[in-house]
């Protein structure tokens, strides 16, 4: 049985390598996926095999596979692939299936002639050693790893064991070698993330997570600086309506630049206190001629609030709308807050793109930030790996970085482009 498909020339060689079990290790958008779905016809070309593409869950398997998969068989179909089942019988006997991780217990029981672990990064481990391995011993079957690192967690070890062990290749390319991603796209991929970030996802490096850091871009000497009040440009107030303490930052931007002037942390307040605090504070610039304001913060301010009837943000309105001779306000508040990981995401690339620019300084005297900054921590699990929350073990930490994420994220949004390229990222 001969097919026509086309290969770069890095995914040729992993294709070439004769070994029963092998690991790529590669950058989003290298064609990772393109090259398991070739691997799976392949694997599937003689009578009675059966293979398997198994991602992290049966709907990211479908997702990312199922139509791709479908659309490179459909010439060798022996019937109507099956929607419930994912699986392609082929005219020669042969059966091609998606199966998630997240259900792994249920995969037992069939021998498997060849296997594609995608995304096997952000898989459970134990799909692997307890349902799939087995599953390979009887029919000699081989198996091929696929992921872009996330940390040194098991996808690092099976990487790392793959260049000891002889019946095992290893390989790893970043995005560029992979020929899909254009320079200019890159470049400005590089410019959006954090350095880290960039070589995590597109270079393919395992990168430490450190102990959990999570503004791990945040640099004391080049993110610290004095920052004074320029009259004539807008003043940025963004909010985080945490009673004790309740924070806020004080911003102003220039272009690219965002200039972190000061903060204004009150124990144990409320809204109108923060208001009064707000007032107080540019006395000096609203003194020099009117302010204008634009208002950022926490969407969730909406429902909740922390002074009785009114909601957080209608006080802030009230409040803004009877200073009209010092401000005229302009309100930004989103209508929700992003995942904490695009927020955290968005502040580290300010402080420190992958390009190396710096584009988010802070005044010395903002001294909770700065130990924000540099103390905030993810939370881990039981088993010591890193979630998506942040850990809130100090009750001092986190809100006045929120406050601020809260405008940056608002301001410099990530990017959509090119599908799935900023997804997952940390
Ligand atoms: N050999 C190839 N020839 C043509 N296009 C390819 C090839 N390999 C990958 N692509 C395309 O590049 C893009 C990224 O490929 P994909 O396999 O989804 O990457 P990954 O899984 O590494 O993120 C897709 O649009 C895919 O169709
Ligand atoms: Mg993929």
């Amino acid at each position: 049985m001969t097919f026509d498909v086309s290969l770069r020339p890095a995914q040729m060689k992993v294709l070439a390598s004769n070994k029963r079990f092998r690991v790529l290790v590669a950058g989003r958008r290298f064609g990772k996926t393109h090259l398991a779905l070739v691997e799976l016809l392949r694997a599937a070309c003689g009578p009675d095999r059966t293979v398997w593409y198994v991602a992290p869950s049966y709907k990211q398997a479908k997702r990312i596979a199922w139509n791709r998969l479908k659309k490179l068989t459909q010439p060798f179909w022996a019937s109507q692939p099956s929607e419930t089942e994912l699986s392609i019988r082929l005219q020669w006997g042969s059966v091609i299936a998606l199966r998630g991780a997240d259900q792994y217990d249920s995969l037992r029981g069939d021998g498997l002639d060849f296997v594609v672990l995608d995304e096997y990064a952000s898989m459970h481990p134990q799909c692997w050693t307890e349902v799939i391995r087995p599953a390979l011993a009887d029919r000699q079957g081989g198996a091929l790893f696929i992921g872009t690192p996330q940390g040194f967690n098991h996808f690092y070890e099976r990487f790392e064991y793959a260049q000891k062990d002889p019946e095992w290749a290893a390989f790893q390319f970043s995005t560029e070698e992979g020929g899909n991603v254009t320079a200019t796209e890159l470049a400005s991929a590089a410019r959006e993330l954090d350095a880290r970030c960039f070589r995590q996802e597109f270079q393919a490096r395992f990168e430490s997570i450190g102990k959990g850091q999570a503004y791990h871009a945040f640099q004391r000497a080049d993110n610290v600086a004095p920052c004074r009040y320029k009259p004539g440009s807008a003043l940025v107030w963004s909010m985080d309506f945490n009673v004790d303490p309740m924070c806020s930052v004080l911003v102003q931007r220039d272009g690219d630049h965002v200039y972190v002037l000061d903060e204004i942390i009150l124990p144990d307040a409320n809204t109108p206190a923060a208001c009064e605090a707000f007032y107080e504070r540019t006395r000096p610039m609203w003194e020099q001629g009117r302010l204008t304001v634009q208002v950022y913060g926490d969407a969730s301010g909406n429902q909740r609030n922390t002074a009785g009837t009114r909601t957080d943000w209608s006080i802030i309105r009230d409040f803004l709308a009877s200073k009209r001779e010092a401000f005229e306000a302009a309100f930004r508040v989103a209508s929700v807050n992003p995942a904490v990981k695009d927020r955290i995401n968005c502040v580290n690339s300010r402080l420190r793109n992958a390009a190396e620019e710096c584009q988010l300084f802070v005044d010395p005297r903002c001294k909770e930030l700065i130990r924000d900054f540099e103390q905030v921590c993810w939370k881990s699990d039981a088993s010591g790996n890193t979630t998506g929350d942040l850990d809130k073990g100090d009750p001092k930490r986190t809100h006045v970085s929120d406050a601020l994420g809260y405008y940056i994220s608002q301001a410099f949004p990530m990017q959509q482009k090119a599908g799935e390229r900023w997804q997952r990222l940390l």
